[in-house]
């Protein structure tokens, strides 16, 4: 066995690969660059990797879905469009070799390991045919299928070619279930070691694979057989189209073995789709190194081999063109498309071929073997799909100079890259660089532009206007769309992070980033989203976006720089923001609620200095950590109850139609999880959160060395107050200080209290009623239509965690958005088929939420432009925003840009 044959036979047979495989965890700082790029105009570029727990050896794409093959015998089916997974077929006891479907792309043709073909239906996914020949033809390498003929033909490891013509299935004799390659023995593999040790094989509870049930089996008959059709493993096939006659509907079967030799086969229609040897490609060599993988562009065809050898062959001469010498090691798998032939193998790198067969770019794709690649183009934009061992396929951008890239994900990961980090003067810089990267954006969709200062040191505020059709100017509405490009610290210093919190990396549908969520991702849906109308032109009102860069920081500055400027951005009919979350994540929401907040220190200072406690410590000394304590204490009673007097006091009462939504809510949530327990309880949990008041305290900082002796001279503690509706917040925080000197004049101590208040935002409750809304509900109702039903119930990921950590209560804890998070994230990592092929049928109305959080500039652009202000949530419960591997689903992103689209275009006929 060639070196190559022993890595091929080492990746299909389970039995070895337990022994000597070592795996990779995938590493996805690697962001695909190319190490050496000729031209970089053309350099490919990751735009999406997405993980599984074994090998990938045989891809294939549909007009919607990859496939993907796995060693562990399982056929991934990933979405196109947002590259979420969307099944596993569980269809094969050995690794999944080979993979076609039909030209319909109906059917999907699996081979494998376990020397069976299996045929599923690419709607369903269910099993229509399992096919396999009574010979033991060990690993069946590559599967075709003639759609014509109607033909599958497999090529396998015992060097025959064989074939089923699927229009016979109904003429030939039921199989004896004996005869199934599952219920004998292989000779080969199955006989027993020396001392009659034999490894067991694989077997499930059931006996098989999960999904390897059901359909008709078929046995091929012996004389759809051709023993020895290379003198060597047939480790790849192709199914061409009008290369030998001048008919171009005429098929013929190309294979490549592992007797070097590539042979040209004739398709019988007469008879069964029976095969014949038309020619023989050799290139004269004596001994023929093994054809390991097989390309086809138009009348040329492309054969990878040991050492980076790539052949070029012109079928209608049959004559070998040229041979290349790519860089990527043993060529494991070729792929042509967008006028490039693209080559990887063994050392993990792509080279690319233009059509003079210069290179033109090579890139490192996996950390280990490509195995498997495939071209296709979607939504005009080409793309390149790789699979490797080191578990992941992967999904390269602009690898053709036609369509190019996705320019919202290429846009959106460069937004992010630029650390806007608002609280840290260190990034000063990199606020105002990328706050002018978004203005460039903003510009080069045509938009007037102006950057607003704010007070020094505040970061600047872009203004954009995009004007809407000056043939419906009397009409003009004006939408005020509102965000932030300042984000969060992200220093991910303990390696939390998937990836750089900077470098925006697709990863299993998600995006990772810091801002993905956050507020970037949102604001370059709501970009792109009037950039299409404006493309369609059909962009009739005017939209104006204001973005600041100070809202992390409660809007240090906005205020005032947007009064100074009112003139120029003009008067506003409506105000959009995107800057929260769902529920869970799965239900669309709109939110018409958010509680204001107050930001305050409080600090107990002394006049002497630092001191040590042995030497000083006495009851005559009044210590401002103790001091402050104690204030502190005075501040809440049990569970959290705020102890200043009338601070609760302006708190609305719940309505009868605020009522229904929080009915509305809890149903859907139980019905998707039913573990969150009683509606009752989850409905007060969420009024607690939204349309209550809460104090809290964040953290202590004390002056002095950090050892156990230090009496602290100063003492210091940052807190906040959550507000809600008819709390004024300039009122409440009057209320905070005084209520805080008062008690500390009780306390009759030496020592000095000072309470600043940070920053203060109001709340904001929005009418669920008005036009905005509804438009945002029509619009949400239209894109994402029926969202899938979820009736599998799991257990309380909180729950579990409250365990696990050994809290003992007899109080249940309350549900926190950690819980609905990790509650909808239990469904998602175990996706099964029959959830799957159940969605609920009709598009369901968003539930209308409030949110705990606040926005600083919401209440105050309402008043300040007499606007009523809607707010949409892109992201979902588990986006972990302003925390480690804060992301959005790319799905999110993509379904937001199309809501925001409808609504620009919608709200001015209202
Ligand atoms: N997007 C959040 C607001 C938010 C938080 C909405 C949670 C929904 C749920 C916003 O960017 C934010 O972080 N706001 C700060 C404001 C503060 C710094 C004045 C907040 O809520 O703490
Ligand atoms: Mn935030």
């Amino acid at each position: 066995m060639s070196s190559i044959d022993s890595i091929r036979h080492a990746l299909t047979d389970p039995r070895e690969l337990e022994d000597t495989t070592v795996h990779h965890e995938p590493t996805m700082d690697d962001d695909g660059r190319p190490t050496v790029a000729t031209k970089p105009m053309i350099t490919p570029a990751l735009f999406h990797r997405m993980r599984h727990d074994k090998s990938i050896l045989a891809l294939v794409v549909s007009k919607t879905y990859i496939f993907a093959g796995t060693q562990g015998g399982e056929i991934l089916v990933y979405s196109l469009d947002t590259y979420e997974r969307v099944v596993i077929i569980e269809g094969h006891r050995g690794s999944v070799l080979g993979l076609c479907l039909s030209q319909d792309e109906e059917l999907l043709f699996s081979s494998a390991g376990d020397r069976i073909v299996n045929v599923w239906s690419t709607r369903t996914f269910l099993r229509e045919y399992s096919i396999y020949s009574t010979y033991d033809v060990g690993d069946v390498f590559c599967v075709s299928y003639s759609s014509t003929l109607k033909t599958v033909y497999l090529g396998a490891q015992n060097t025959s070619i064989q074939w089923y013509d699927l229009k016979e299935k109904d003429k030939r004799p039921r199989p004896k279930p004996t005869s199934h390659p599952s219920f004998r023995e292989d000779r080969f593999f199955d006989s027993s070691g020396p001392g009659g040790v034999r490894t067991p094989r694989r077997q499930s509870v059931e006996g098989g694979p999960r999904h390897a049930t059901g359909g008709r089996l078929l046995e091929i008959d012996k004389q759809y057989i051709c023993q020895f059709a290379h003198y060597g493993y047939v480790y790849c096939m192709l199914l061409a189209r009008g290369i030998i006659s001048d008919d171009p509907s005429e098929e013929i079967l190309i294979s490549g073995g592992g007797d070097g030799v590539i042979r040209l086969w004739s398709l019988d229609v007469t008879n069964g789709g029976a095969i014949r040897e038309l020619h023989k490609l050799e290139d004269g060599r004596e001994e023929g190194e093994s054809v390991l993988t097989l390309a086809l562009d138009g009348t040329f065809l492309y054969s990878g081999r040991l050492d980076g050898e790539v052949n070029v062959w012109d079928l209608e001469t049959k004559q070998l063109v040229r041979s290349l010498k790519a860089m990527t090691g043993d060529v494991l798998t070729l792929s042509v498309g967008g006028g490039y032939l693209l080559s990887a193998g063994v050392t993990g790198v792509v080279e690319k071929f233009n059509r003079q067969y210069e290179s033109v770019a090579t890139f490192q794709a996996h950390n280990h073997l490509i195995l498997a690649s495939t071209f296709t183009t979607y939504n005009n934009r080409p793309i390149f799909v790789t699979g490797g061992n080191d578990n992941t396929v992967a999904i390269w951008d602009n690898v053709a100079d036609i369509g190019c890239v996705e320019h919202l994900f290429e846009s959106l990961k460069q937004f992010v890259s630029y650390r806007t980090v608002s609280s840290d003067p260190r990034y000063k810089g990199d606020c105002r660089r990328g706050a002018s990267y978004l203005r460039s954006i903003f510009k080069n969709f045509g938009a007037a532009t102006e950057m607003l200062n704010t007070e020094d040191p505040f970061n600047p505020i872009i203004l954009a206007k995009f004007r809407g059709n000056p043939a419906k100017s009397a009409s003009r509405k004006k939408i005020l769309f509102y965000g932030h490009y300042d984000v969060i610290p992200a220093e991910n210093e303990q390696g939390k992070w998937i990836a750089d919190p900077f470098s925006l990396q697709g990863i299993d549908g998600y995006l990772y980033g810091r801002g993905a969520s956050d507020n970037k991702g949102p604001i370059m849906a709501a970009i792109y989203a009037v950039a299409d109308l404006i493309a369609d032109q059909t962009l009739d009102s005017d939209v104006v976006f204001l973005i600041e860069g100070e809202e992390e920081c409660g809007s240090r500055g906005f205020a005032e720089a947007i009064r100074r400027n009112k003139k120029l951005i003009g008067p506003v009919d409506w105000i959009l923001l995107a800057n929260s979350y769902w529920l869970d994540d799965h239900v669309p929401c709109l939110t018409y609620g958010l509680r204001g907040v107050i930001h305050a220190t409080v600090q107990v200072e002394s006049k002497h200095p630092d001191l040590h406690s042995g030497v000083d410590g006495s009851a005559m000394l009044d210590e401002s950590l103790k001091d402050l304590v104690m204030l502190l204490a005075k501040l809440t009673g049990t569970h959290g109850r705020v102890q200043i007097p009338q601070f609760y006091d302006p708190i609305l009462p719940l309505s009868r139609e605020e009522k229904r939504l929080y009915t509305d809510i809890t149903q859907t949530l139980l019905r998707g999880n039913p573990s969150l327990g009683d509606p009752e309880e989850l409905a007060t949990s969420l009024m607690r959160r939204w349309r209550e008041a809460s104090l809290t305290i964040h953290r202590f900082q004390t002056s002095g060395p950090e050892n156990s002796t230090i009496i602290p001279r100063l003492a210091r503690a940052a807190l906040s107050l959550r507000l809600v509706p008819n709390q004024e917040s300039t009122e409440i925080a009057q209320m905070l200080t005084s209520f805080l000197d008062t008690e500390f004049d009780k306390l009759g101590s030496q020592n000095r209290l000072t309470v600043t208040i940070d920053h203060q935002a109001e709340p904001w409750l929005g009418d669920f009623n008005n036009q905005i809304f509804k438009t945002l509900e029509e619009a949400i109702m239209e894109v994402w239509g029926p969202t899938r039903g979820r009736r599998k119930s799991s257990v309380s990921a909180a729950k579990s965690l409250t365990d696990k950590l050994g809290f003992t209560s007899s109080k249940p804890s309350p549900a926190t958005s950690n819980t609905l998070a990790n509650g909808s994230a239990n469904v998602d990592d175990a996706p099964d088929n029959d959830e799957f092929s159940k969605p609920t049928t009709l598009a369901r109305k968003p539930l209308y939420i409030r949110e705990g959080g606040s926005i600083p500039s919401i209440r105050f652009l309402e008043k300040e432009f007499g606007a009523p202000a809607a707010h949409l949530p892109c992201g979902q419960a588990s986006d972990s925003a302003h925390l480690d591997n804060e992301r959005l689903r790319l799905l999110n992103l993509y379904k937001s840009r199309d809501i925001f689209k409808k609504v620009f275009r919608d709200l001015p006929k209202k």
